[in-house]
C-alpha cells in the first residue's frame, strides 16, 4: 500500500469549492476520486476566473488534482442507471448542492443506503440541512458574513470587510474531510454508512473561535481588528525599498519586546517603562512603529524577517502571492510543485500540506472535461461500448 487512503473511493458529485477541495485533499492521500459532472460543460469552475481558450480555467485544476473525471446526466433515466454501479462501488458519496437537489435526482440519503448500506453521505450546504436558513444558497463571501467573520474584518472605523481566502470554503472542505474519516472509521467497527453534514456557516464560526472568545466572556461591542487589533500595537512594518509588499511582520510583545530592541541596536530603551509593557506599548503604539521602522527600512522584508526570526522573534516576510509561488522554502516543501499534463502542457500547483513519512503524497493532473466516461461507464458501470455513440447523441454523456 503506497498510500494511505489507497482503496478508497469517492463518487464525487460536487463543484466549485468547498467539494472538491475536499475530495482532492483525500486523493491527495490516496483516494481514488471519481468525479461526476453535468452534460453542459460541467464545474463552472471549468471556465470562470483565469480561463484560456482551449484550456480548463486554473480555479478547475487548482481544486481538481488527482481526480478521474466523466460527465452523467443524473436527471436522465439511462444517466440516473449507470450510476448506481457506481454508488454500489464508492465508498462516498459526495455532494454540495444546494438543499432539496439530491432528493429531486433520487439520490437523498435513504435511496443512497438502499443501494449500498456501506456508502457515507457526504453533503456540504451553506446553511445545513435544517435550522431556519437550511433553505438558502450560500458561497464564500456569504459564508464570512453569517459568521462573523466579516463584521471583525477591516478597519476600526470602516465597512465590514471579507478576506481573500477560501476559509469558508476550502475551510468547509477540510471539516468535511475529517467527517468523512469519521465515519469510514466507525464503518470499519459497525459495518454501516452515514449521512455526514457540513455547513459552511457552521465550519466558519467553528475556525472564528478566536475571535468569538470575547463576545462569549467578556461580551465587549465588536470592534474591526483587520489592522492593529484592539491592543494598538502595530505589528507590520515598512521594509527597504517601500514598494507595494515591501513590509516584514513582528510580533511586538511580552518578552520579545526586548530581544527587538537589541537586534535592532535600541538596547537603551530596555526597561524604559514608556515601552515596557504590551498595554504601553499599545498605548504608543505610532512612536513603537517609528522605533521599529527605522530598522526596518533599512533592511529587506526578507532580511529583517530571518534576521529577527533567528533569535526566535516571531516574524515574517509579508509576502505576495506571487512570492508565494515561487518560494525557495515552500518548493523545498513541495508546497509548490510541478504537474506533469500531456494535454494542457505541465503547470505548476499547490502541493499537499500533510506531510506523510511513510506515504508521501503525489499531485497528479486535473481530468479534462469528460476525460473518463468511455472508461468508467464501460469498465466500472457495465455499459457495453456500443451503446456510447447512442448515449451521446442523446446528451446522456458529453
Ligand atoms: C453552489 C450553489 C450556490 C450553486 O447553486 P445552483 O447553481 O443553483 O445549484 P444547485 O445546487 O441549487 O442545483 C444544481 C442543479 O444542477 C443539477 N445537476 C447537478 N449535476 C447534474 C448532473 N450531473 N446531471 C444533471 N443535473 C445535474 C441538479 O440536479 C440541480 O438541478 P435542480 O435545481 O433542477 O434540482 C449551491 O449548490 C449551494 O448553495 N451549495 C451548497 C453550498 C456550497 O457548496 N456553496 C459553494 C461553495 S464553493
Amino acid at each position: 500500500m503506497d498510500q494511505a487512503l489507497e482503496g478508497v473511493k469517492i463518487l464525487d458529485l460536487s463543484r466549485v469549492q468547498a467539494g472538491p477541495s475536499c475530495s482532492q485533499l483525500l486523493g491527495f492521500l490516496g483516494a481514488d476520486v471519481l468525479k461526476v459532472e453535468d452534460t453542459e460543460g460541467g464545474d463552472r469552475t471549468r471556465w470562470e476566473l483565469a480561463h484560456r481558450d482551449d484550456q480548463d480555467s486554473v480555479y478547475f485544476t487548482i481544486f481538481n488534482n488527482n481526480k478521474r473525471g466523466i460527465t452523467l446526466d443524473l436527471k436522465s433515466k439511462r444517466g440516473h442507471e449507470i450510476l448506481v454501479p457506481l454508488i454500489e462501488w464508492a465508498d462516498i458519496v459526495l455532494e454540495n448542492f444546494s438543499k432539496g437537489v439530491m432528493d429531486r435526482l433520487g439520490l437523498g440519503y435513504n435511496q443512497l443506503k438502499e443501494i449500498n448500506p456501506r456508502v457515507i453521505h457526504a453533503s456540504i450546504k451553506g446553511f445545513g440541512e435544517y435550522g431556519p436558513w437550511s433553505e438558502f444558497r450560500s458561497f464564500e463571501t456569504a459564508a464570512q458574513a453569517t459568521a462573523g467573520l466579516m463584521a471583525a474584518n477591516g478597519h476600526e472605523d470602516g465597512p465590514p470587510l471579507s478576506a481573500p481566502i477560501g476559509a469558508g470554503d476550502s475551510g468547509t472542505g477540510l471539516h468535511m474531510a475529517i467527517g468523512i474519516l469519521a465515519a469510514l472509521r466507525q464503518r470499519d467497527s459497525t459495518g454501516e454508512g452515514q449521512h455526514v453534514e457540513v455547513s459552511m456557516q457552521d465550519g466558519l464560526v467553528n475556525l472564528m473561535r478566536i475571535r468569538l472568545l470575547r463576545s462569549l466572556s467578556v461580551g465587549t461591542p465588536n470592534r474591526r481588528s483587520g489592522g492593529m487589533g484592539w491592543s494598538g500595537i502595530p505589528s507590520v512594518f515598512r521594509s527597504e525599498g517601500g514598494g507595494h509588499d515591501d513590509y516584514v511582520m513582528i510580533h511586538v510583545r511580552g518578552a520579545l519586546w526586548e530581544t527587538i530592541l537589541a537586534v535592532i541596536g535600541r538596547s537603551e530603551l530596555i526597561g524604559d517603562e514608556r515601552y515596557d509593557t504590551d498595554e504601553a506599548r499599545g498605548e504608543r503604539g505610532e512612536e513603537v512603529r517609528e522605533i521599529i521602522e527605522e530598522w526596518t527600512t533599512q533592511h529587506s522584508k526578507y532580511e529583517a524577517f530571518e534576521t529577527l526570526a533567528n533569535v526566535g522573534v516571531w516574524s515574517g516576510a509579508v509576502m505576495s502571492p506571487e512570492e508565494v509561488i515561487t518560494n525557495e522554502h515552500l518548493i523545498a516543501r513541495e508546497m509548490i510543485v510541478d504537474v506533469e499534463d500531456d494535454v494542457r502542457g505541465d503547470y505548476r500547483m499547490i502541493g499537499c500540506p500533510i506531510k506523510m513519512q511513510k506515504s508521501p503524497a503525489v499531485v497528479k493532473k486535473a481530468p479534462r472535461y469528460s476525460e473518463h466516461t468511455d472508461d468508467v461507464l464501460v469498465n466500472m458501470a457495465g455499459v457495453s461500448p456500443d451503446e456510447l455513440p447512442k448515449l451521446r447523441e442523446e446528451g446522456v454523456i458529453v
